[in-house]
């Protein structure tokens, strides 16, 4: 039997990505731009994107930065803290331009010094995000140093996210950047209204990886790689088929100078290739049917939004990528620099549609 050469899917979406801002947004957002119709924009800078007012002023540096008619639309996020009220969500939402809020464990990855101490406190805004009907994404690991890195994101499962999900019924939680077995079957079992999103790295990728050799500081992330058998079970929960899993890349960008260091950053940068990685997993997996529900279907049938008119080709024609960026006054390292990639994507129609 012949391999497939080429496929083509509804545009997707990236439901998690960091595009940072200034001359770093600048160096980056063409890179998602170029094949996602919309992205879910992570709130971690500094200062956070607490309120509603910051959201939309980062939103118009994001349209500001795009590539000349580009349609891509950012889709924001705020960043909750301990001081987070629901008035703030009531006008997140009303202002339309406002699609999720982030839940950081205070201290949990890069930016998130200013999160959440104490998610029972947060009680009345997620009553008001229950009510809007507002997502609540969590980067759900614990950061009690005496947990166990490779053990962060299952201690937070047991501890804090099923005690939300029998406290809180019918608020939509995204867990974003899922790395464990256990997470994708809690998500298999859990209600409708629990989703996750899951990253090309963690799909091709074990904790192997970061140690093959010498110490591999572009494939540190937060949350850390994991063991094989994590990594086959996401690579199952992915290609499944089943809605409450989507494409969310958690592209990361960091300067060189920050990822090579004695105390490097978390965060890996995909989206040069993000689509592309996916396809060739998918390929390896036999699931090349599934990759448009993953990537196209899942995730705004979940957030309630129109899929996309415009399509993407997927095609066979292999490319080297390239060693690195131009990223503000550094360098950016991207993931699988100077490796192969077997598939290429490119835009066939990229109409948008108006957002409600
Ligand atoms: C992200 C970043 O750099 O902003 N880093 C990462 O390792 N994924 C933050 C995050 O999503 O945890
Ligand atoms: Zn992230």
């Amino acid at each position: 039997m012949n391999a497939t050469t080429q496929i083509e899917l509804i545009q997707p979406d990236d439901w998690h990505l960091h595009l940072r801002d200034g001359p770093q947004l600048a160096a980056v957002v063409g890179s998602s731009a170029r094949i996602f119709a919309r992205a879910i924009v992570m709130p971690n800078l500094r200062p956070p994107v607490t309120t509603t007012d910051q959201a939309l002023a980062y939103r118009e540096r994001i349209l500001a930065a795009l590539p000349a008619g580009s349609l891509f639309q950012p889709l924001m996020t705020l960043y909750l803290t301990d001081q987070t009220s629901p008035a703030e969500i009531e006008r997140a939402k009303a202002s339309g331009a406002v699609f999720a809020c982030k839940l950081y464990p205070a201290g949990a990855t890069t930016h998130a010094d200013q999160g959440v101490t104490d998610i029972w406190r947060l009680q009345p805004v997620l009553e008001a995000m229950r009510a809007l009907g507002m997502p609540l994404l969590i980067h759900g690991e614990v950061v009690d140093p005496r947990v166990d890195i490779f053990d962060r994101e299952a201690v937070f499962i047991e501890q804090v996210l099923r005690p939300l999900i029998d406290r809180l019924p019918g608020l939509r939680i995204v867990l974003e950047h899922i790395t464990t077995a256990e997470a994708a079957n809690l998500v298999r079992a859990g209600p409708e209204t629990l989703a996750a999103t899951i990253t090309p790295h963690h799909l091709l990728y074990n904790r192997n990886a970061l140690l093959a050799g010498g110490i591999r500081p572009h494939l540190y992330c937060l949350p850390v790689l994991k063991h094989e058998r994590h990594r086959l079970a996401l690579l199952e929960a992915a290609t499944s088929g089943d809605p409450r899993f989507f494409l969310g890349t958690d592209s990361a960008p960091h300067p060189l100078r920050a990822k090579e260091s004695a105390c490097g950053c978390a965060g890996i940068f995909n989206a040069h290739a993000a689509l592309e990685v996916y396809a060739e997993l998918f390929e390896q997996a036999g699931a090349l049917d599934r990759l448009e529900g993953f990537a196209s279907r899942h995730g705004p049938d979940f957030y309630g939004l129109p899929r996309n008119p415009g399509r993407v080709r997927l095609f066979q024609d292999p490319w080297t990528v390239t060693l690195s960026y131009a990223f503000g006054d550094d360098r950016l390292i991207p993931f699988r620099a100077g490796e192969l990639i077997r598939w290429r994507a490119e835009l066939v129609q990229s109409d948008t549609h108006d957002l409600p």
